[in-house]
Parts: C-alpha cells; sequence; structure tokens
C-alpha cells in the first residue's frame, strides 16, 4: 500500500510586486524519504520553505502536511514540522543540553529519555554537557536538528544544512539524516544549490530553476541507463591495434588516442566485448576505466547547461 505523503505541495506559488518569484510549484515528499530542493542561487528555494513552514503566505497554491492545509488549518498543519530555516535558535552561554531542555518546556510530552534519544541520534553525546559558544558550526547545526525533531514531527526542514560544514561534516550529516529518516520514519526536505551534496544525501531530488520546478528524479535514477553509451578509457601497450579489433567486430565507433591507450563511447556490454577482442589480438590491456555520466551532466543535459554551484 503506497503511503500518504507527508507533504504535499500543490502549484504554489509567489508573487512579489511583478516578480513571480516561485511559479506553480507542485510535488510530494513521502513518509522516510530525504528529498533535496536543488537549484542554482535565487532559483526560490527558499521562498518554497518559508512557505511551507507559514513564515511567508503564498500567492496561489496551497501545502498539505500530512494532508492538513497550512493555509487552513495551521496550528494543526505545524505541529507535525521541524525546521531549520535559517540558523538555529541556540543559547550559547548555556549548554547543548540546557538548551534541549530549555525547549522541551515549550513543547508537549518531552521526556528525559526523548531527550536522550535525540542526543545520541545526533550524535552529540560527547559534547552535550559543554557550552554552545565552545560548539563547532557543525555542533550547533546538529544541536539545532536535535531540537528541531524533539517533538517527534513528522517531517524534518534543513535550508542548506550544509553551508560552512567540511566534507567530513557533510557526511556526518547524510548519516544522522538517513539515521533519523530509517529509524524514525522521519521525511526530510533539504536544500541545497550543490549537486554533489544531493546526490549524497538524498533518495530524490526536485531541480529548481528561475521558481519553476524543471523535474524530480530519483538518485538512482541519474546514473547510466544499461543500454547507454559512457565513455571508456583502456589503458593498452599497442592503442593502434583496436581499429582492426573493431574491424573484426565490425563496430564504427570513433576512438580517440589518449596517453597509454585510446578512448571511446560503448556500452556496458560491448565493454566486455571489445576487452575480449584485444585480448584476442594479443594486445595487453592493463586498465578499463568507465568515464560514467554523474548526476552533473544528467543536470546540465536538463536545464540546458546553466550551472549550479
Ligand atoms: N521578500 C522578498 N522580496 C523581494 N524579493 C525576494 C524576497 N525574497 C526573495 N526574493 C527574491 O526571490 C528570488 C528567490 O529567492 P530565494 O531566497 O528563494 O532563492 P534560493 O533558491 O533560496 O537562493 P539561495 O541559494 O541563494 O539561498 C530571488 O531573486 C530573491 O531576490
Ligand atoms: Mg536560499
Amino acid at each position: 500500500m503506497r503511503q500518504a505523503p507527508v507533504l504535499s505541495i500543490r502549484a504554489l506559488s509567489k508573487t512579489i510586486g511583478k516578480r513571480t518569484i516561485v511559479n506553480r510549484v507542485s510535488f510530494d515528499v513521502n513518509p522516510g524519504e530525504v528529498f533535496g530542493l536543488l537549484g542554482p542561487n535565487g532559483a526560490g528555494k527558499t521562498t518554497i520553505i518559508r512557505m511551507i513552514v507559514g513564515l511567508m503566505a503564498a500567492t496561489e497554491g496551497e501545502v498539505f502536511i500530512n494532508g492538513v492545509s497550512v493555509q487552513k488549518r495551521f496550528e494543526e498543519a505545524i505541529q507535525h514540522v521541524g525546521a531549520i530555516v535559517e540558523n538555529p535558535e541556540l543559547y550559547k552561554f548555556m549548554s547543548g543540553y540546557q538548551n534541549l531542555l530549555h525547549f522541551a518546556d515549550m513543547v508537549e510530552g518531552v521526556t528525559p529519555e526523548r531527550i536522550e534519544d535525540v542526543i545520541s541520534l545526533v550524535r552529540l553525546d560527547g559534547r552535550i554537557d559543554d557550552l554552545v559558544k565552545t560548539y563547532s558550526l557543525g555542533m550547533r547545526q546538529r544541536l539545532g536538528v536535535a531540537q528541531a525533531i524533539l517533538h517527534r514531527p513528522l517531517l524534518l526542514i534543513l535550508d542548506e544544512p550544509t553551508n560552512g560544514l567540511d566534507p567530513a561534516g557533510i557526511r556526518e550529516l547524510r548519516d544522522y539524516l538517513r539515521t533519523l529518516s530509517q529509524e524514525e520514519g522521519i521525511a526530510v526536505l533539504v536544500s541545497s544549490h550543490l549537486l554533489s551534496e544531493m546526490e549524497l544525501m538524498c533518495d530524490r531530488v526536485a531541480i529548481i530553476q528561475h521558481g519553476q520546478l524543471i523535474d524530480v528524479k530519483s538518485v538512482g535514477e541519474w546514473g547510466p541507463e544499461q543500454t547507454d553509451s559512457i565513455s571508456v578509457e583502456f589503458e593498452v601497450d599497442q592503442p593502434e591495434t583496436v581499429a582492426s579489433v573493431l574491424g573484426d567486430l565490425g563496430w564504427e565507433q570513433p576512438w580517440t588516442t589518449v596517453p597509454r591507450g585510446f578512448a571511446i563511447e560503448l556500452t556496458r556490454e560491448q565493454i566486455a566485448e571489445l576487452n575480449a577482442g584485444l585480448v584476442k589480438r594479443g594486445m595487453k590491456v592493463y586498465g578499463i576505466k568507465a568515464l560514467e555520466k554523474r548526476l552533473e551532466d544528467r543536470f546540465l543535459e536538463i536545464t540546458g547547461g546553466e550551472t549550479v554551484g
């Protein structure tokens, strides 16, 4: 059975003055999924997020959280959401734990056990009693996430959560967002202008450009299809011999020489066939390197070359 989406956005638009900043954007985010909003600076990601959490009124369209309209029943809808839109609101002269306690006092039903659970979910166990002013940026952000999920929301929203994090910090963020989505079943909506990060963090990605939704893709779908040609480099002892092997196979693809070998476009099956042909002709094959099309190339294909990040 398909589960109902946690977040449903229907033809959401925002016009300020004469400018349309967000133009009829629709998508769904399902329980337990990490969903990315990907787009260059100024694409409208933050504006979409602000409308979802009610920080900005939508000009048109509607947002449903767990089936409840943010526009019509705000209080009821928003109780299922935890979000960090700009910076997390933290008291720097209190410890991480005191911050969580303070926040827990403002919402109902947060037990001491729950506080312990979120601390270990965001992996702050070792430092939770230290003052927040001694925390690194990554730790502050983790405390912000802990605070945002204390009340067990169904949806966690993070605007540009990787900003300022180093590669190790990004990897940690990805790992605990995964844990959150898997162990707590929380759906996560993250925004970023960096493809490489989205590819690592998300199950699905929505591409936003000039306020419009260009495409929604599962990250797995971005890889090469079995039938797609990919660029392959063969490291061999006699690159010229490839011409006669291609002749034997009856293939007509062009090939080019590269240092210590040649490059050619092949399907997956053809890589194996060509390799067998080369070996049969007595050529020594030292290496085969497939230069796969990554998300970035696919993104550029879809958006017609406008770069992000
Ligand atoms: N309150 C506002 N008044 C006028 N224009 C606005 C307002 N808020 C946003 N905009 C404009 O809307 C467009 C989208 O902005 P938004 O902040 O949503 O983009 P973004 O995708 O989050 O970009 P970034 O990656 O830089 O954070 C920008 O051109 C911005 O200048
Ligand atoms: Mg933004």
